[in-house]
């Protein structure tokens, strides 16, 4: 078995940590500080799985729906339609789930990298109500993060610039490390660590690799998140090689 980082739980399937995730989801909105909810979603296929169950009869029933305010740690600058849209994505898996208008806060990928990247700032500022992330404030209740085969995580990359921001709440990605080779928008270390939790979703054989590395110390993107609140990983048994 791969020895995995601190906090993690491995579990039987990619249906075993989407409904751990959907179950942490629920005792987080339950203690929620504010009557305001924000999750931070990512793309990838992994959290795809959890966002249907959470729509779901499962889970439809028990999340707060009119506090929830989904947000995006990344996505790539493809149109609200395109097959490689994040945003897409989260919205034909959240299918008929009760979002209330104006509650999914896509990015906009439509202009340039940087005006998009700029712009979710502002959004992401106007919703937490001051230029500054307190710590004893966080801006989300629950940030969801993939871990890539190249280690990365958001659109985090390797070698690139954006992993090193850490004064900007977002980042442009001009130039991908992995496909689909598109120019991205990302949230930075910085608000991506402004979490009551963080839930690192990893399924399936072809993260054992990144696990690997990580296990053996490498630089890898997903090593700079940190979280204010608690950093979880939620692993399943290919993945971890168990
Ligand atoms: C993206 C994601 C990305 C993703 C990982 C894992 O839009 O590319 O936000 O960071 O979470 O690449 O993706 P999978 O779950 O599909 O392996």
């Amino acid at each position: 078995m791969i020895p995995l980082p601190e906090r993690a739980e491995i579990l039987p399937d990619a249906d075993a940590v989407a409904a751990a995730a959907a179950d942490r989801l629920v005792a987080l909105c339950q203690s929620a500080p504010r009557p305001a909810i924000a999750v931070c979603l990512s793309g990838g296929s992994t959290p795809k799985r959890l966002y249907g169950l959470l729509s779901g009869p499962a889970y439809r029933a028990h999340l707060p729906w009119e506090r929830l305010h989904w947000f995006f740690s990344d996505d790539r600058m493809v149109p609200w339609t395109d097959a490689a849209s994040n945003v897409r994505m989260a919205r034909d898996a959240f299918g008929e789930a009760p979002i209330p208008e104006g509650h999914l806060h896509a990015m906009d990928t439509h202009g340039t990298p940087e005006a998009g990247a700029r712009a979710y700032a502002e959004t992401l500022r106007a919703f937490y109500g001051a230029d500054v992330l307190d710590p004893a404030r966080p801006l989300f209740d629950l940030v969801l993060l993939g871990l890539g085969e190249d280690g990365h995580t958001a659109s985090l990359f390797p070698g690139k610039p954006a992993l090193s921001e850490r004064h900007a709440w977002t980042a442009p990605v001009p130039e991908a490390g992995l496909a689909p080779f598109v120019p991205r928008i990302t949230l930075t270390v910085p608000a991506l660590a402004s979490a009551r939790e963080t839930l690192f979703l990893v399924t399936g054989a072809g993260k054992q690799e990144p696990l690997r590395r990580l296990a053996r110390g490498e630089d890898l993107p997903v090593r700079h998140v940190r979280s204010v609140g608690r950093l979880a990983w939620l692993v399943d048994r290919e993945a971890a090689g168990a």
